[in-house]
């Protein structure tokens, strides 16, 4: 746990997953400085709307102070890390109303406190349902640490939203302020995307914010061939599904199977669901928005599919993708595998042995690789 000071009090706040990088916090100058900016402006009585807030520190510094929050996001992780950190700073859980990526906001709001995705089209379906929630010159603060604020970010603001103000820099922080013009036209494009599944006739469709929404990723291209095609009626998991394209390729290529997929971005289990239900009409599958197995019993997967994650939000590393080996040992039955693929520079084959006693290669182009782990 680490301290937050805040202009609204002092918060206790710690990450989820914990992690063991001690250098690694639940929040950073860009929250403090949308608080600051926040408190100088004065609180209204009707609810806040907090976007994208990563580990609650935004939610709960405003509802410690006694407000009204609604958090709209599309991380289950930070809307785990939330409610643990309510838990911490002594507030109920239902303090703060979570809405997930995939519901519509319930209210016209005045004050509203966004942290800039990392993904352009997640910030855009955000501004383009904003736009309709919002009351005439309701106050949106955006804010991103300076190193990770997207140049495209203040555009997408002025279209939807209406003209911003960026303020000076504050411990390499910006905020982009903006009052709202409820008399813009904004654009109507589509924001989904799609693309074929090779080896299949499946198309992959896309809502915003999901993992390479506009072409299949170099790393899964090397894995799909070395899905095996006898499964039979095998228990089989795509684990961090993103649009779904591995448990759909082994749905195609074996015809008894009925996977199940899960991902900790809501956006990417609705994309993965409208994909297998527009793929293979009355066949059943599960769809579960979850932090990697921890809702899957021991023992009941012959086969699991993973194309880990390297990050959780910005930051870069192999803790997220250790876990989920770990979790994979578990849940897998006597004699199942993991099928894996990462960047060779990654070295998972190593890692892989700290979980399984035997890892094989299965195939690689010049950049990835991808494993098959058996417990
Ligand atoms: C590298 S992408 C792979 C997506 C998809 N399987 C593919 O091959 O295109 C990793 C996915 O893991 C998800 N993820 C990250 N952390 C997770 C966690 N703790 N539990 C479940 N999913 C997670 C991300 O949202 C992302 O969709």
């Amino acid at each position: 746990m680490q301290t937050c000071d805040t202009p609204f009090g002092a918060l206790s706040l710690g990450r989820y997953p914990p992690t063991r990088n001690p250098t690694l916090q639940a929040f950073d100058a860009a929250d403090q400085y949308l608080l600051q900016r926040l408190h100088e402006d004065g609180l209204g009585e009707q609810p806040i709307l907090v976007i994208n807030d990563a580990f609650g520190a935004l939610a709960i510094a405003l509802a410690k102070a006694g407000h009204r929050i609604h958090s709209w996001g599309d991380s289950w992780l930070a809307q785990r890390a939330m409610q643990d950190n309510l838990q911490a700073n002594g507030l109920d859980a239902d303090c703060v109303q979570f809405i997930d990526s995939q519901s519509l906001l319930p209210e016209h709001y005045q004050q509203v406190l966004l942290r800039i995705p990392k993904s352009l089209s997640l910030l855009e379906s955000q501004l383009r349902h904003l736009h309709s929630r919002l009351q005439p010159q309701a106050l949106v603060l955006a804010g991103a640490m300076i190193k990770h604020l997207p140049p495209s970010a203040g555009d997408l603001l002025a279209r939807y939203i209406g003209p911003y103000q960026a303020s000076l820099a504050w411990k390499k922080a910006r905020l982009l302020c903006v009052r709202a013009q409820t008399d813009l036209n904004p654009p109507t494009s589509e924001l989904n995307s799609h693309y074929p599944l090779p080896d299949t006739a499946l198309q992959l469709h896309n809502l915003p914010g999901v993992f390479s929404r506009n072409q299949l990723d170099i790393g899964t291209r090397v894995l799909l061939p070395c899905i095996p095609r006898d499964l039979g009626n095998a228990r089989v998991v795509d684990l961090g599904c993103g649009n779904g394209a591995l448990g759909l390729f082994a749905a195609w290529h074996n015809p008894e199977i009925q996977p199940t997929f899960i991902d900790e971005s809501y956006a990417a289990v609705a994309s993965a669901r409208k994909n297998f239900h527009q793929g293979f009409a009355g066949r059943s599958a599960q769809f579960l928005v979850s932090d990697g197995l921890t809702e899957v019993a021991p023992a009941s997967a012959e086969l699991i599919l993973c194309n880990p994650p390297f990050h959780q939000q910005q930051v870069i590393g192999d803790e997220i993708a250790l876990r989920l080996f770990k979790q994979s040992r578990q849940v897998l039955a006597p004699g199942g595998s993991l099928l894996v693929v990462g960047n060779r520079h990654l070295g998972y084959h190593i890692k892989l042995k700290r979980f399984f006693q035997r890892v094989e290669q299965l195939g690689s182009s010049a950049k990835f690789v991808a494993w098959r782990a058996w417990r």
